[in-house]
């Protein structure tokens, strides 16, 4: 072999070695520019996006009273239940009363026993709504509004009638 040919060789090796950098090269860059074109476009996809929404989207959130609502899961606060109806005298008695009066329980006075109620209702309607509303100690101890403090004023002299006409 000359020496010509020799470094003909040496010339095929060196261009062989610098495509082959050439093409490592351009594989990295590719694969860099891919990666990151890949990534774009997955932060851009619409499905991807509405998935990562729902993910991070808040339990709940506050509507305010007469505002549109999209979502039909929610109710706007305007549509909840409207306030209980109220109980009527009767009813009212078998929940709040019946217990004491019923028996004549602590002095109670007995319904329906004009013995234990001529005196009371002698004193008039006002002092015994008074009395049953914010309670009354005499011989016994009747609590305000039986205990039942939660029921309204309404519903306790609704009561009240109830118990004077078991009299009459
Ligand atoms: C824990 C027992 C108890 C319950 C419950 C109760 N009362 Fe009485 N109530 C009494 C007692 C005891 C008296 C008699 C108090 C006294 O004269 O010392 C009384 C007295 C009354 C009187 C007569 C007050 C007066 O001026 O003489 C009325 C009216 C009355 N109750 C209404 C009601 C009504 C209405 C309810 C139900 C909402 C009710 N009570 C529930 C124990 C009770």
């Amino acid at each position: 072999m000359s020496s010509d040919d020799q470094k003909n060789i040496d010339l095929i090796l060196l261009t062989i070695g610098v495509l082959i950098g050439v093409a490592v090269g351009l594989f990295v860059i590719a694969r860099d520019v891919s990666n990151a074109n890949m990534e774009r476009m997955m932060l851009n996809d619409r499905e991807y996006q509405a998935a990562v929404n729902e993910r991070i989207a808040p339990l709940g959130r506050v509507v305010l009273d007469g505002e549109a609502v999209a979502d039909p899961g929610v109710t706007a606060v305007k549509d909840a239940p409207a306030a209980a109806v109220l109980m009527t005298g009767p009813q009212v008695y078998n929940a709040a009363c019946l217990a004491c009066h019923g028996g004549g329980i602590g002095g109670a006075p007995k319904t329906g026993v004009a013995a234990d109620w001529n005196a009371r209702i002698a004193q008039g309607r006002e002092v015994l709504n008074k009395h049953a509303l914010e309670g009354f100690q005499g011989a016994g101890f009747m609590p305000p509004k039986g205990g039942r403090v939660d029921l309204s004023d309404e519903e306790i002299i609704a009561a009240v009638d109830y118990l004077v006409e078991q009299v009459k």
